[in-house]
C-alpha cells in the first residue's frame, strides 16, 4: 500500500476535527453582516462616520497608504510622533506607542516586561492576547478566578523573586462586567506588583476625556500601562500602549511585535487621532449609550434572562449549551437582528451565550424589540 501523502493526511485530520466540531455545535464559519447590528464593537457608530472617514482620507491623500517598513527602519513618520503625543495626553500619561492591533500590543508588551524570573497574575477570563503574551514571556503564570480579589491577594502573598505584574481587562469582553480596578491597584501597591490594564472595551466610553476606566477612576499614575484599541468604540483598528516615557522607550527596544512589524499605516494613525479628537463633542452620545445599555439589561433581566454580572454595553445572555445558543441566535437572525452565538472554548464550557452589544446608533425601540424576541426564542 502506498503511504498517504502528508498533505492528504493533514486534510483528513482537519476534516475529521471540523466534522466533530460541527456535530458538537462548535464549528465556526464566517458570516457577513446582515440585519440590525447587535454584536459589533462599533459602540459609537464611528466605523461609518462620514466626517471621520473624510478626515482620514485627507491624511491618506497627503501621507500615502503605507509606512514602508518597521518604525526602527524608515517607517517612522512625523505623523506617528504627533499622534502618539496626542494619545499620551488623551490618556494622561507621558508617552504612547502605536501598534497594528490590540493582539499585537498585548502579545508583545507582556514578554517585553516580564521573563522567566517573573510572575504574572492573570484573571481567568482575560483575553487570548493577554494569555498568549504571558505564555510568550515564559513568566510564571498565576491565574486567579475571575474577579476574585481574595484569591488574587492570597496569590500575591506567596513569597517570590523577580517582577510581579497583574494583568486584567477593565471591561471584560465576553461578560461585560467592570473590574474593581481601585482594589487591584491597592493590592498591587501592597504586594509590590505592577498593573497592566486592557481598556479595549472601555476606550471611548469611560472617563472625562474618554480614555477609559483607569482615567475615570483616577488611577492613571498607579498602573504601569494601559492598552487601548482602535477597533471598537474608535471605529477603525490599531492600538496603543500608554505609560511612562521610560516604559515606552523600553518597548521601542524590546517589544518584538513592535520592533519586527511594519509601522502602523497612516490611515490607522489618522483614524485613531480623528476619533480621539471627536470624542469631546460626543459626550452626550456616550451618556445616552450607557443609558440604552441599561435599558436593554433591565428589560432582559426583567424577562428572567441570566446576564451574569454585566454592567456595560456588552450584554451576554447566558444560555448554557452551544446548540441552544446557536438556535436562539438563528431565530433572532431570521427576525432581522444580527446576533452571534459565542461558544466554548471562547467562553467556559456550559456558558455558551448570545453576546449582545449596545451601540449608540441603535433605537431604543429596536433594543426592546430584540430583548422580547430573544426572551421568546430562549424559552425552553
Ligand atoms: C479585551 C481585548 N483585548 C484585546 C483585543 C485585541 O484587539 P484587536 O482586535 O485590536 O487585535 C480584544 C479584541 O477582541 C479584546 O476584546
Amino acid at each position: 500500500m502506498r503511504p498517504v501523502k502528508p498533505i492528504d493526511a493533514l486534510r483528513q485530520d482537519l476534516e475529521r476535527d471540523l466534522q466533530a466540531r460541527k456535530t458538537a455545535g462548535l464549528l465556526r464559519t464566517l458570516q457577513v453582516p446582515h440585519g440590525i447590528d447587535l454584536c459589533s464593537s462599533d459602540y459609537l457608530g464611528y466605523a461609518h462616520d462620514p466626517e471621520l472617514s473624510n478626515e482620514v482620507a485627507a491624511v491618506v491623500a497627503q501621507e500615502g497608504l503605507g509606512s514602508g517598513s518597521a518604525r526602527l527602519l524608515r517607517g517612522h513618520l512625523p505623523l506617528h510622533d504627533a499622534v502618539e503625543a496626542r494619545l499620551a495626553t488623551f490618556c494622561g500619561r507621558e508617552a504612547a506607542l502605536l501598534f497594528s492591533s490590540g493582539f499585537a500590543a498585548n502579545s508583545g508588551v507582556l514578554p517585553a516586561l516580564c521573563g522567566p524570573d517573573d510572575t504574572v497574575f492573570s484573571d481567568a477570563l482575560n483575553h487570548a492576547s493577554l494569555i498568549d503574551g504571558i505564555r510568550l514571556s515564559r513568566a510564571r503564570r498565576v491565574v486567579y478566578p475571575h474577579a476574585d480579589l481574595d484569591a488574587l491577594e492570597t496569590a500575591l502573598k506567596v513569597p517570590r523573586t523577580g517582577r510581579a505584574l497583574i494583568a486584567t481587562e477593565s471591561v471584560f469582553s465576553m461578560d461585560g462586567d467592570l473590574t474593581d480596578l481601585t482594589s487591584i491597584c491597592d493590592l498591587a501597591e501592597r504586594y509590590g506588583a505592577l498593573c497592566l490594564v486592557d481598556e479595549a472595551h472601555a476606550t471611548g466610553l469611560y472617563g472625562a476625556r474618554g480614555s477609559g476606566r483607569v482615567e475615570a477612576l483616577g488611577l492613571s499614575q498607579r498602573v504601569a500601562c494601559t492598552l487601548h484599541t482602535g477597533g471598537k468604540a474608535l471605529g477603525s483598528g490599531g492600538a496603543w500602549i500608554a505609560g511612562d516615557r521610560a516604559l515606552i522607550a523600553w518597548l521601542i527596544n524590546h517589544c518584538r511585535s513592535f520592533v519586527f512589524s511594519t509601522a502602523v499605516v497612516p490611515a490607522i494613525a489618522a483614524s485613531l487621532d480623528a476619533a480621539v479628537r471627536r470624542l469631546p463633542r460626543d459626550a452626550q452620545l456616550v451618556t445616552d449609550l450607557h443609558e440604552k445599555a441599561r435599558l436593554l439589561r433591565d428589560r432582559l433581566r426583567a424577562n428572567g434572562l441570566d446576564l451574569g454580572q454585566s454592567q456595560s454595553c456588552i450584554v451576554p445572555v447566558l444560555l448554557g449549551e452551544a446548540k441552544r445558543a446557536l438556535a436562539v441566535a438563528k431565530s433572532l437572525q431570521d427576525q432581522g437582528f444580527d446576533v452571534r452565538a459565542v461558544r466554548p472554548p471562547t467562553v467556559p464550557e456550559g456558558t455558551a451565550r448570545l453576546r449582545l452589544t449596545v451601540r449608540a446608533p441603535l433605537a431604543r425601540a429596536d433594543l426592546l424589540r430584540a430583548a422580547d424576541a430573544l426572551t421568546l426564542a430562549a424559552r425552553p
